[in-house]
């Protein structure tokens, strides 16, 4: 692939914008030019500059943004083809995507229309030194790499500006571009890593409210994802807290949102949001909903299970670490050695974590070290001894009953579970919550 390409991006708001173009400039290696709204989009179309693809939402502000764009290439006898949010399958010639947040679906679609195949994105030849627009970094406080500046005197050789992990200082980039620079850079083998953190650092930003709930879902995964990786690499300090309060507010409210599971049971199971995140937020809505059939639950401890839901697996950080759940499967996955021994000792990691939270619910930490069945919060028990609290059993038998139902999603058999739960929680104790869990209408 050696020709350039340019991709119009039609997008209002800014934090879009630049998600639209780190993306498609670090996956496709596509250039972008942006227009605001519709006449300015209709003005760079008219400019003799090729472009080659169009992005595009439905509507924007009011404005039939596809519509007009499509009439007036009709009139210009143009088939520049157009990838289009907000559009169904009944919009002929575009290609619909349902989530302005689904990197994916964006990439794949535009690959396609460009003729782009996996194996030239692949096969991208790529400078050492891979560019990146300064706009982007007044996303970000500090790079998760080296960033490196563009030699005055000689244009092939480049000097680390900012090591990885400091503080951007807020005039630098203004500077910069008052020099006239347009980019910075980052050594390519890291450009994945980076454009990753840049879309979680955005997705964290944006206003929750404005989303579709689709793209809620994908916008709060990538702000926990971002969250996980900040609590790992800085502990509890006032950034990452106010990232968790954020993240917790929006997962309590869409487990509480709906009066039956099903609702947001189907929302999640359709969405592409991996385990890690969506068994969390299945698993805050179903132990709130079994405490309602348990005599002895109280709005307090609805709390609580919330608050554990939230911050159980918080020290994990992907989904193939989450969906192990015992020391046989540790043992037999394919993790590295240190993953390994995060998995091991992930309830009392998390546990910790959340007790340096603040205003941590009483027997909050106690509960998320238990997690697994051992009392010190570390390896998997399939035995349960008298100390394990009755919280800690609504929360072991949620996350079993949840884990069943997001790896069968399809095929899910409520009775079937309760009835193998039945056979592997003998105790009088745990024989009387899985009876609320078999009232649990989903
Ligand atoms: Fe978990
Ligand atoms: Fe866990």
């Amino acid at each position: 692939m050696t020709r350039k390409i340019t991709t119009l991006i039609v997008e209002s708001q800014q934090q879009f914008e630049d998600f639209f173009m780190i993306n498609l400039h670090t996956w496709i290696g596509a250039q972008t030019t942006v227009a605001k709204n519709t006449q300015m989009a209709l003005e760079k179309l008219n400019e003799p500059n090729e472009i080659d693809l169009i992005l595009c939402r439905k509507n924007m502000k009011g404005e039939k943004v596809l519509e007009l764009i499509k009439s007036f290439l009709e009139s210009k006898g143009s088939n520049i083809p157009i990838i289009c949010i907000g559009a169904t399958e009944s919009d002929t010639a575009t290609t619909p995507i349902e989530s302005a947040l689904d990197i994916k679906a964006i990439i794949q679609a535009s690959a396609k229309a460009l003729n782009v195949t996996a194996k030239d994105m692949v096969e991208m030849v790529l400078p050492e030194y891979f560019p990146v627009a300064i706009q982007h970094f007044h996303l970000i406080d500090e790079p998760i790499c080296n960033v490196y500046r563009q030699e005055e005197e000689d244009e092939n050789q480049y000097k680390l500006y900012l090591p990885k992990f400091t503080q951007i200082p807020p005039a630098a980039l203004k500077n910069y571009i008052a020099e006239g620079h347009t980019h910075l850079y980052i050594k390519k083998d890291q450009r994945l890593n980076f454009v990753n953190n840049i879309n979680q650092e955005i997705a964290s930003k944006l206003e929750l409210k404005t989303l579709n709930q689709d793209e809620q879902i994908s916008a709060v995964e990538m702000s926990q994802s971002l969250l996980q990786e900040k609590i790992a690499r800085l502990g509890v300090t006032d950034e990452t807290i106010e990232l968790a309060q954020r993240n917790l507010k929006y997962m309590v409210q869409s487990s509480k949102k709906v009066s039956t599971l099903k609702g947001l049971l189907k929302r999640l199971l359709k969405n592409k949001a991996g385990y890690h995140f969506k068994h969390s937020q299945i698993l805050m809505s179903v132990a709130t909903h079994l405490m309602d059939q348990l005599d002895w639950g109280n709005e307090e401890q609805r709390e609580k299970l919330q608050f554990i839901g939230f911050f159980h697996d918080i020290s994990l950080q992907n989904s193939a670490q989450a969906q192990i759940h015992s020391d046989q499967e540790l043992k037999e996955s394919n993790l590295s050695p240190a993953e390994k021994e995060l998995v091991k000792k992930h309830a009392q990691m998390s546990a910790t974590i959340a007790a340096q939270y603040p205003n941590t619910p009483i027997g909050v930490e106690q509960i998320i070290k238990q997690h697994h069945g051992t009392t010190n919060g570390i390896g998997f028990s399939e035995h349960y001894s008298q100390n394990i609290s009755p919280m800690a059993i609504v929360f072991i038998l949620s996350e079993d009953f949840v884990d069943h139902l997001l790896k069968n999603p399809k095929e899910f058999n409520h009775k079937l579970k309760i009835q193998q739960m039945r056979k592997r929680y003998e105790t009088q104790r745990f024989q009387k919550i899985i009876d609320a869990l078999e009232s649990l209408v989903i």
